[in-house]
């Protein structure tokens, strides 16, 4: 096991947003969130991350965590190239990293990337570089909230098709409000409706029978 979450519980100004939710991710894992906008999806991630208060208890059991967003851009610097960015945040965390080994398994060139500046880049390549990032940080998970959903459809292939083939290097939570990218690369999914677990299933057991009325819902809604 990777990842322990633990009756986690979070307020904003007294409002209960996630209430009493636990799951745990295993290592080479994609563990996906799917719920509706507001549900609270994001805020799980931000617990985490440590980046908010909360109750409950979540242990993990590596070194590093690297969250991906949904515009890469913005987490870019535009006066630098994407190579030397990549660089400064692997070295953040370990010495004499190859990260041109990196940059090829996600199908970018490291040569292009020293001249290109963010801008030059499309956002399917940026979010790549996102998760060359992971892989020259050597973490151990990854989180990505609604990493594809910026992106036209065929790059958002590519994209969440990189995210299935890191499989054997992080374990991913993914945070999405869209059936067909949990069928497409999930391994399990939470279903998540007013802060609230709805269930928590193998995706290959989810889309065949759904638990939860809600889980059924929203299953019926994909299949239209
Ligand atoms: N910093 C904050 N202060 C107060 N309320 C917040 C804050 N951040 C989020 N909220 C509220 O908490 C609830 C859950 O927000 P959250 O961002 O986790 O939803 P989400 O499931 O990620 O939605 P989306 O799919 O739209 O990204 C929402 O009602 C939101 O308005
Ligand atoms: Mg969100």
């Amino acid at each position: 096991m990777l990842l322990e979450v633990k009756h986690l519980n979070v307020y904003y100004n007294d409002k209960h947003i996630v209430k009493d939710v636990s799951f745990d991710v295993g290592k080479n894992e994609i563990f996906c969130i799917i719920g509706e906008s507001g549900s609270g999806k994001s805020t799980i991630a931000k617990a985490i991350m440590d980046m908010i208060p909360y109750q409950g208890k979540i242990t993990f059991y590596g070194d590093d965590i690297f969250m991906i967003f949904q515009n890469p851009g913005n987490y870019l610097d535009p006066l630098f190239n994407v190579y030397s960015q990549i660089l400064i945040i692997s070295k953040a965390i370990k010495q004499d990293v190859d990260i041109d080994k990196y940059i090829k398994i996600l199908n970018l060139d490291p040569q292009r990337l020293k001249r290109a500046y963010p801008h030059e880049l499309s956002g399917g390549e940026q979010q790549r570089v996102m998760i060359s990032m992971s892989l020259a940080r050597s973490s151990e998970l990854v989180i990505a909230d609604e990493p594809t959903s910026s992106l036209d459809v065929l790059v958002q292939k590519d994209v969440l098709c990189a995210f299935k083939n890191m499989k054997h290097y992080f374990s991913t939570i993914l945070i999405t409000h869209d059936l067909s990218v949990v069928e497409l690369i999930g391994d399990k999914v939470l279903v998540l409706k007013d802060g609230i677990t709805q269930e928590i299933q193998d995706v290959n057991n989810f889309f065949k029978s759904p638990k939860s009325e809600y889980g059924k819902k929203l299953l019926e809604s994909f299949y239209g």
